[in-house]
Parts: C-alpha cells; sequence; structure tokens
C-alpha cells in the first residue's frame, strides 16, 4: 500500500505540490491527471526518491520511502518509467528487458524467478526485434519496451509517467490490456500520469486529480467525471456545469 501524507515540493518559490495526501491500494491501477505543471511528475519523482520532499512522508507498506533516494526506493520495489523515453539505445531489446530484470533479482529474487524474458518480449510483441539496438525501433514499439523493461523490475509499485503519449488509439487500447496484464502476472499497483482521458478512464480504479499541486479530487472515473470542480480545471469556471458531458469526449485534457 502506498501512503503519501502531506508531501509539499517548492522549486525556487514555484510550490509544486502543496500538502498532498492520499492512499494507494496493494493492487490498484490509480490514474494522476491533472493540467500541465500541476505537480504530476514532481510526485512521481518524490516516491520514486528521485526528489527529496521539503515535507511530509512517502510510505510503501510499513517502509518509509521519504528522502532516501532512488535505489532505496528501487530496493523496497518502487519501479518506474520516465515522461521521456530512457531505454539504452546502443543495447539490444533483450539486454533492455535484461538490465530490468537484473534489478529484479537483486530485490524481489522470487518475482524474477518466474519471469521468462523470451515469452515477455512476445508478449509486448517484440519477440522479432529481440536482437536490434533498441534505439533504431520506431518510437512506439520502443515504448512498449519501456513497458516490458518496467514488468521485468518485478516492481510491487510501478510509476508510468505518461505511457500512452505519442500513441495512436489502437496502441493506446492495446496499452491498457498490458497494463492490466502487468498489474495480474507482477500483483504490483500502478501509479499512471497521462493525458488522454480516455485511457485513464479506461484502465484505471480510481483517479487522483492534482491542481497547482493539491489534490482537487480523488475516486472512481465516474466520480471524477462528474466532478465539478475537476471540470472547471479542465474546462474553464464560467462553463464548467453545461460542458460537462464533454468530459467523456474529451481525448486531451492538455
Ligand atoms: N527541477 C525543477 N526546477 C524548477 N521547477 C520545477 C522543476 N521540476 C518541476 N518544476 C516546476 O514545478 C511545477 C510542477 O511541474 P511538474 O513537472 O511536476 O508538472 P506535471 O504535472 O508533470 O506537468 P506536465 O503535464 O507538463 O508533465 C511546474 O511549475 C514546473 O515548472
Ligand atoms: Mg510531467
Amino acid at each position: 500500500m502506498l501512503s503519501i501524507d502531506n508531501v509539499s515540493k517548492s522549486f525556487m518559490g514555484v510550490r509544486a505540490l502543496r500538502g498532498v495526501s492520499f492512499v494507494g491500494a496493494a493492487d490498484e491501477i490509480l490514474g494522476l491527471i491533472g493540467p500541465n505543471g500541476a505537480g504530476k511528475s514532481t510526485l512521481v519523482n518524490a516516491i520514486s526518491g528521485v526528489l527529496k520532499p521539503d515535507s511530509g512522508s512517502i510510505r510503501l507498506g510499513d517502509v518509509d520511502l521519504t528522502g532516501r533516494g532512488p535505489e532505496f526506493a528501487a530496493r523496497q520495489g518502487v519501479g518506474r518509467t520516465f515522461q521521456n523515453l530512457r531505454l539504452f539505445p546502443s543495447l539490444t531489446v533483450r539486454q533492455n528487458v535484461e538490465v530490468g530484470l537484473i534489478t529484479c533479482r537483486r530485490h524481489r529474487p522470487e518475482v524474477a524467478r518466474s519471469i521468462d524474458i523470451d515469452a515477455l518480449l512476445d508478449r509486448f510483441g517484440l519477440a522479432a526485434d529481440a536482437g536490434r539496438p533498441a534505439g533504431t525501433l520506431p518510437y512506439g514499439q520502443q515504448r512498449r519496451l519501456e513497458l516490458a523493461r518496467a514488468e521485468a523490475l518485478g516492481a510491487k509499485l510501478l510509476l508510468l509517467d505518461e505511457p500512452a503519449a505519442g500513441m495512436n488509439d489502437y496502441e493506446t487500447a492495446a496499452l491498457a490490456d498490458q497494463l492490466r496484464a502487468i498489474r495480474r502476472r507482477s500483483r504490483c499497483a500502478l501509479l499512471v500520469i497521462d493525458h488522454d482521458l480516455h485511457f485513464i478512464m479506461s484502465v484505471c480504479d480510481r483517479i487522483c486529480v492534482l491542481d497547482m499541486g493539491e489534490v482537487v479530487a480523488i475516486g472512481t472515473p465516474e466520480l471524477i467525471r462528474a466532478n465539478p470542480k475537476v471540470a472547471e480545471i479542465y474546462l474553464g469556471a464560467a462553463e464548467a456545469a453545461p460542458h460537462q458531458k464533454n468530459i467523456r469526449e474529451e481525448r486531451q485534457w492538455n
């Protein structure tokens, strides 16, 4: 279980997170949405230990992760992908996944034993390209490879920063299935940031909405869709009520 308690973080006067609190269940797919600059990546950076919050605490199960750094977070089972791809471009597709598995062997050996790299590559449609340098794959396949490597990490909590960015509708639908399958196989929780609301609504059990560093709402997709404060943030205060139905149709809340 992930517990975020009153987490704040400022960058030279910019208050990126202001007293953020919520709890995520151990097997939950939790969405994290909000306009550009809302603080989503900052929160993921704080959970994964890349950033130290100014105050507040972050716990995974019984373990306090706050300010302990990325190595410690990884050892406790926090895995992540980045808003911008961070594959090793000159390593092959297979080697990129092996790097993830090395981390998993160190931190969750019992999970590592159950991971078969060839089957994993096959599931993500990458088997035919296993020997190719990752940097030579088309962008959509690089995104899939990032996800395969993330699964190989064997994380208890997987943080995905905009996994659907740059994908077409077909790829996004497949991604939703892949995320559910990762949860089932790895028995993990996922925290998913994305601007594609249709995707987020379709894949998440609950959604947390951030705006200007604060949690505006958290709940099921149905509740978030019907929440007037959320509509206001995305559609403008004056027009919020008559346009609420648009939330369902909006693909990008950028
Ligand atoms: N390293 C940093 N130095 C200075 N300011 C930062 C830094 N990282 C984030 N910020 C600021 O903190 C705020 C939150 O940024 P963050 O990247 O978390 O937003 P986001 O919700 O991920 O946005 P996006 O949807 O555009 O990715 C923004 O005002 C941003 O400019
Ligand atoms: Mg971001």
